[in-house]
């Protein structure tokens, strides 16, 4: 019978343990951004109630009608993994009262999306994102704090050369009427498009404005901007954000033709592009849903937050050779010249005690293969103590950076093993 090689499956990835202190580094850098600005980690379930995400990101929309992970469970339920990471936070804020509307809630998250997708560069079936969602103000200046977290992150990351787009989706009744006239304008240019494509246009009409098929950009590219449908309060909120963002030094484009996959926008929508990625060319994107609480049975509760794709950001990091150097993480490969297994055990104990991290060679092969083995570990130092050492009480202590080796007393070596310059 034929051995199946097992792959990893398509549109997915694996981190391996060579890459994998690039994702703590970029991890860890949000987590300090979040705690900078007071959100605190909130992690929801991998799957959610398949509805959940119908009623949240919207039906007409791709992720809902042709992307999600859906399946039923041995009851019959029907579950989906989660292809974005805002619908289950709501859920989760609702469910356990996280906080009222007229109070402010600050929640972050780095979480893995799961989109049937179409895998190409910078696009997977899972990927991952990290979040913030902030819940109870309307303020223009909430949009602004989202931002210019969003941005700060970036810069720490060294992402240089990023350009932020900006838009407003105005209100219900704007986006309506919007709705309405662009699919107006649009319909006696779209008599000769595929039918499908036809009926997903009336469904959803903003998804035109954001289409890459150039024949379809060529007849938006005269439809009727959004911006005659704002109403008196959207512009007043527009505009105030841009005053905010133009004094906090965050420069941006406003973008008439930005419209976002997700159907929970309201007012502001934004996107962090780099030239640096092909096609898919959004870091990361966001915007303020003001109904979506209440669209979950909450009380009527404004939010604003920003998803940013974790591997797109590492794939700008490294096109700008961005490499955090890699501290050693290994202090000591201990290399074991003696029978006595035991004594040598403990003493590798003793060293764990101490807060040394140390790996051993659990097959005991030749003192050649060990040496060769300590080289390749990364280790600062090789501990060694064969039967003399023990009988002395002391062990051989080697700096694997310059080669030197001193032997000291068992109870000395801490403090050489602790003190190794980075
Ligand atoms: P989104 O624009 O669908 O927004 O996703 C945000 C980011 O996730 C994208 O800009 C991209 O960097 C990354 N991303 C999405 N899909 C993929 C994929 N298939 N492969 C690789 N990266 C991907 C949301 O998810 C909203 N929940 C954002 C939000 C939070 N809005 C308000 N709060």
């Amino acid at each position: 019978m034929a051995f199946m090689r097992f792959q990893a499956p398509r549109g997915t990835r694996d981190v391996l343990p060579q890459e994998a202190h690039r994702w703590v580094h970029l991890e860890k850098t949000f987590r300090d951004i979040c705690h900078l600005y007071g959100y605190s980690e909130i992690r929801t379930p991998t799957f959610e109630d398949t509805e959940l995400f119908v009623r949240g990101v919207g039906e007409g929309t791709d992720i809902v009608s042709k992307e999600m992970y859906t399946f039923k469970d041995r009851a019959g339920r029907s579950l989906t993994l989660k292809p974005e990471g805002t619908a289950p936070v709501i859920r989760a804020y609702l469910e356990h009262s996280l906080g009222t509307p007229n109070q402010i809630t600050r929640l972050f998250y780095i979480t893995p999306i799961f989109r049937y997708e179409r895998p190409q560069k910078g696009r997977l079936r899972e990927s991952h994102q990290t979040g913030v969602e902030l819940i109870g103000s309307g303020t223009p200046d909430a949009d602004a704090e989202v931002i210019e977290l969003t941005v700060r992150f970036y810069q720490t990351l060294g992402i240089r050369n990023i350009s932020i787009k900006l838009n407003s989706l105005g209100e219900e009744e704007c986006r309506k009427s919007y709705r309405e006239a662009l699919l107006e304008y649009a319909r006696p240019h779209l008599r000769d498009f595929p039918e499908e494509f036809r009926a997903r246009c009336e469904k959803n009409p903003l998804r035109l404005l954001d289409s890459k098929d150039p024949e379809v950009q060529k007849i938006v590219a005269d439809a009727p901007p959004i911006t005659r449908y704002y109403e008196k309060e959207t512009i007043e909120h527009f505009e105030s954000l841009q005053k905010l963002l133009n004094s906090l030094g965050i420069t941006y484009e406003i973008d008439p033709k930005l419209v976002r996959g997700l159907d929970y926008y309201t007012k502001t929508v934004f996107e962090v592009q780099s030239e640096f990625l092909g096609a898919q060319n959004a870091l990361c994107g966001g915007g303020r849903y003001d109904n979506l609480i209440e669209e979950y049975g909450g009380q009527p509760t404004p939010a604003v937050g920003v998803a940013m794709g974790i591997e797109r950001a590492l794939m700008v990091m490294e096109t700008l050779e961005i490499e955090k150097k890699v501290e050693r993480l290994l202090d000591v490969f201990a290399v074991c010249l003696t029978e006595n297994r035991i004594e040598f055990a403990k003493f590798v104990k003793f060293l764990r005690d101490s807060g040394i991290s140390v790996v051993t060679d659990l097959e005991f092969r030749s003192a050649k293969s060990q040496f060769r083995q300590a080289d390749k570990s990364g280790a600062n130092y090789a501990v060694i103590l064969g039967d003399e050492e023990l009988e002395k009480g002391v062990v051989k202590v080697k700096d694997m950076r310059s080669g030197e080796e001193v032997t000291l007393p068992s109870g000395e070596v801490l403090r050489v093993l602790r003190h190794h310059p980075a």
